[in-house]
């Protein structure tokens, strides 16, 4: 069916608290067109699993887009997509991935030091990028750089270009600075080939060189995503976790209380406030979803924040934070089918460390009053939350 009005997502309304308007959509059906855009939504939890799994990327976003990183592996779909994206999903594992929990946790710690009873922490500013940035430096043997708050706009910008809502202006912006980006990582890539080591860049200009899985033209494009994909998400997401579990002050209580929990509740916050909020995907060929038959040529958006509060999946209490919660380990934000997170482990890792180590030093910690600023309509997450740590 068509929507009786159009979506207006840079509302700041809907900025603030966008689930109750997704909600209001997801009651009109499962699958809805967006009278505005003629775009389709899929908003039911079933729907958004099928689209995802099931629909291409295709040209979904627009070549215009992708015009700094042509030829990138993971906007492809297909052997081109799979087969480049083993060259690294090994050392993504669960298992792989715990290798790095020594170093997340001294991270943290170098975070906390300086805190005591009543100390505020700038969760995006303090933890929030430096964790991610670090991390990703590591995984992709290079050094970080002397300004990374250069790279931090980069980087946001260059990842801002899947917002489907974007303003002509700021559609210039993002690409300006995608372009920006573009120059660093050939700079870094070129580094790498003369320093060569046991890291994922290196794996990929070896499996580049080799011809078999991409070309080496694909190298840039392929670490341009990886740099984009876990960086301000994870910022975003470690924000929301806390806002969620500050502001449901049952839920911090019981996961102070009961510390085996964490690893459900790291699943909940990810159920309940998923950063990555759609996904655009675009039909090749017909396709029929939840009983209604989309066109082929249609532009879909996945709505994963949509799912994740799907009373038809999670019942009566889908839009509420419950860490205690048995299937919540079954959330889509981190998406499904082929294009599947890559980094979802290390993420989680990330996710479990810095909660789990607040929660311990700083029991009784809340969220002073603030205001926060949310710039995002696609990945969702406050500017800055502050957090008045208590012990
Ligand atoms: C909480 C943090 C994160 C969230 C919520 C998140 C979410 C997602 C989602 C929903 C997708 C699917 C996109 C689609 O279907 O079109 C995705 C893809 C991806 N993510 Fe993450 N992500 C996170 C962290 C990370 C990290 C830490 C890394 C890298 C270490 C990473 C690397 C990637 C890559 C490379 C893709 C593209 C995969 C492909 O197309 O095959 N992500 N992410």
């Amino acid at each position: 069916m068509t929507a009786p009005e159009s979506f207006t997502p840079n509302d700041p309304v809907y900025l603030r608290d966008p689930f109750p308007v997704l909600q209001r959509w997801r009651e009109l059906g499962p699958v809805v067109v967006d009278p505005g855009s003629g775009r389709v939504f899929l908003l039911s939890f079933d729907a958004v699993e099928t689209g995802l799994s099931q629909i291409v990327r295709g040209h979904a976003q627009g070549p215009d887009r992708h015009k700094h990183f042509p030829g990138n592996p993971f906007a492809a779909d297909g052997p081109g997509h799979t087969l480049a994206r083993r060259v690294i999903s090994p050392a993504l594992s669960n298992r792989s991935v715990q290798r790095h929990r020594q170093r997340i946790e001294q991270i943290v710690d170098d975070a906390l030091a300086d805190k005591t009873d009543g100390s505020e922490l700038h969760v995006v500013e303090e933890i929030g990028f430096v964790l991610p940035y670090k991390l990703t430096c590591d995984l992709l043997g290079i050094p970080e750089v002397d300004d990374p708050d250069l790279l931090r706009s980069w980087t946001w910008k260059s990842l801002d270009l899947i917002d489907a809502f974007l303003s002509p202006e700021q559609l210039q912006e993002d690409l300006a600075a995608s372009a920006l980006l573009k120059d660093h990582i050939e700079e870094v890539a070129e580094w790498k080939r003369r320093h060569p080591g046991d890291d994922l860049f290196s794996a990929v200009i070896v499996a580049a060189d080799a011809g078999e899985v991409m070309a080496p033209e694909q190298v840039v494009p392929f670490i341009h995503t990886f740099y984009l994909a876990g960086m301000h998400t994870t910022v975003n997401q470690l924000a929301l976790s806390f806002h969620a579990l500050l502001t449901n002050r049952s839920q911090w209580e019981t996961l102070v209380a009961q510390p085996q929990l964490l690893d459900n509740a790291v699943e909940e916050v990810l159920r309940f406030e998923p950063t990555a909020h759609y996904f655009r995907r675009s039909t090749e060929e017909e396709i029929e979803i939840a009983g209604v038959t989309i066109p082929k040529g249609k532009e879909v958006l996945c709505w994963i924040a949509s799912a994740n509060r799907d009373a038809a999946q999670w019942g009566d209490t889908a839009n509420s934070l419950d860490i205690t919660r048995a299937d919540a380990r079954h959330h889509i934000a981190f998406g499904k089918g082929p294009h599947t997170c890559i980094g979802s482990w290390l993420a989680r890792l990330e996710l479990n460390v810095v909660l789990g180590e607040v929660a311990r030093r700083f029991p009784n910690s809340e969220l002073p009053e603030q205001r926060l600023e949310w710039a995002s309509n696609v990945i969702r997450g406050p500017e800055e939350l502050v957090v008045r740590l208590r012990s």
